[in-house]
């Protein structure tokens, strides 16, 4: 989605600097074209040599007469589909919410009609700082998208909130203002992930191998689409996306509490989650203690959140099969009067639980069947949105 895209990068004299760098090639990766645009500050702590040669461009200064010629900050501020700014400082923000335009990049961002993304990064006292709080207010509240900056050790010393938000963060918010126009924009998409973890005692759970990858792409790919995504998530080890709300549950009951408050306004509910099926019947309240030579667990269902889930939205469900695919989902869908199902063949080492890449079927309601190849999840997540997009236009 970035491909061909003009992405303004400007970039001020802060220490986190550095961390531009990888920004901008991580974008140029991503085919866009990215026009760097430093102030005099920030080329004290890199030179503009490094993003020449990790864009391909030259970074531009309209008091450079050697600057790319022809391209001023009008012609930057028109070309931008985007502006990013990271790390913005506290004077950068400052002169932004005054509307100073002493330099390119203060110049640029008065004149575009383009959003603009601020990503500060300073020491936590100018932060907090009322005067820097109140610019952000003014910022935010005329359309700029502020990219919170992240807790932790500060270049300066200490520990507190002012380090630069992550760069996937930072990319994530800049896939989700771009995709606004795209094809779920106006759309609220509801995704489950993960695998639930039913209790026994304090210490032990009932899990499965689900990793919530195949969830988290889909989300991030709504998102992208520009959909309003919310992310229902069991515990898992990746990292939250950036433009999403996200709520974290643990057991299938919590799950189907959270889906039910979240599909209110939704009009696709997708549940990737590997929900468990059992549940212990009673948790006991001290650590189980392996006294005697066996032990048995009862167990009893947990709620089946899909059949269970009433609205007027589209429904989305996986099924994660070993034998007979196709057969076993398609019973699945009715049963659980689903508009699609995805049905994945866990027995292909490289699909289903864990792995990066998904090897799936996509049936729907009126029987078209589509067996797609070994994709990575990201590709499999579009292709399940495309079928979405088809069946939100009927
Ligand atoms: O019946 P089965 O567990 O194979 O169905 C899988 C689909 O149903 C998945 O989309 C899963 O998220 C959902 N599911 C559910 N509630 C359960 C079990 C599964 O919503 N208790």
């Amino acid at each position: 989605m970035l491909a061909n895209k003009t992405i303004v990068l400007g970039i001020t004299g802060s220490i986190a600097v550095y961390k531009a760098a990888d920004l901008a090639s991580r974008l140029t990766q991503a085919g866009a074209r990215v026009e760097v645009v430093m102030t005099e500050a920030a080329t004290r702590f890199v030179t503009p040599l490094t993003f020449r040669s990790l864009t391909g461009r030259r970074p531009i200064d309209m008091f450079d007469l050697d600057s790319e010629p022809g391209i001023g900050h009008i012609a930057l501020a028109k070309m931008a589909d985007i502006v990013v700014i990271a790390p913005a400082t506290a004077n950068i923000i400052a002169k932004l919410a005054a509307g100073i335009s002493d330099d390119t990049l203060t110049c640029t961002v008065l004149a575009t009609r383009a959003p603009v993304i601020i990503a500060p990064a300073m020491h936590t006292f100018m932060f907090q700082n009322p005067i820097t709080q109140d610019n952000l207010a003014k910022l935010r509240a005329r359309g700029f998208i502020i990219v919170e900056p992240a807790c932790g050790r500060l270049a300066s010393g200490g520990i507190g909130q002012g380090r630069l938000a992550e760069i996937e963060k930072i990319i994530g918010t800049i896939k989700q203002v771009m995709g606004k126009s795209d094809d779920l924009a106006g759309k609220c998409v509801v995704v489950t992930a993960g695998g639930t973890q039913e209790p026994i005692d304090p210490v032990r759970y009932i899990g499965n191998r689900s990793s919530g990858k195949m969830g988290y792409a889909l989300a991030k790919a709504a998102r992208d689409r520009g959909a309003t995504v919310t992310l229902v998530t069991a515990p898992t080890s990746l990292p939250e996306p950036a433009g999403i709300e996200v709520t974290h549950i643990r057991t299938a009951t919590e799950m189907k509490e959270a889906v039910a408050k979240a599909v209110s306004r939704a009009d696709v509910l997708i549940m990737a989650a590997a929900v468990a099926d059992y549940q212990s019947k009673s948790v006991a309240k001290a650590k189980i203690k392996k006294e005697s030579p066996s032990l048995t667990l009862e167990l009893v269902r947990t709620p089946d959140i899909l059949t269970e889930v009433k609205g007027n939205f589209l429904k989305v469900g996986f099924a994660a099969e070993s034998e007979d695919i196709v057969a076993n989902a398609r019973r699945k869908l009715d049963k659980k009067n689903l508009d699609l199902i995805v049905a994945n063949d866990i027995t292909d080492p490289e699909s289903g639980f864990g792995t990066d890449t998904n090897k799936v079927t996509i049936i729907s309601k009126d029987g078209k069947t589509e067996s797609l190849p070994l994709l990575s999840k990201r590709e499999v997540a579009d292709r399940i949105l495309d079928r979405v997009v088809g069946l939100l236009k009927r």
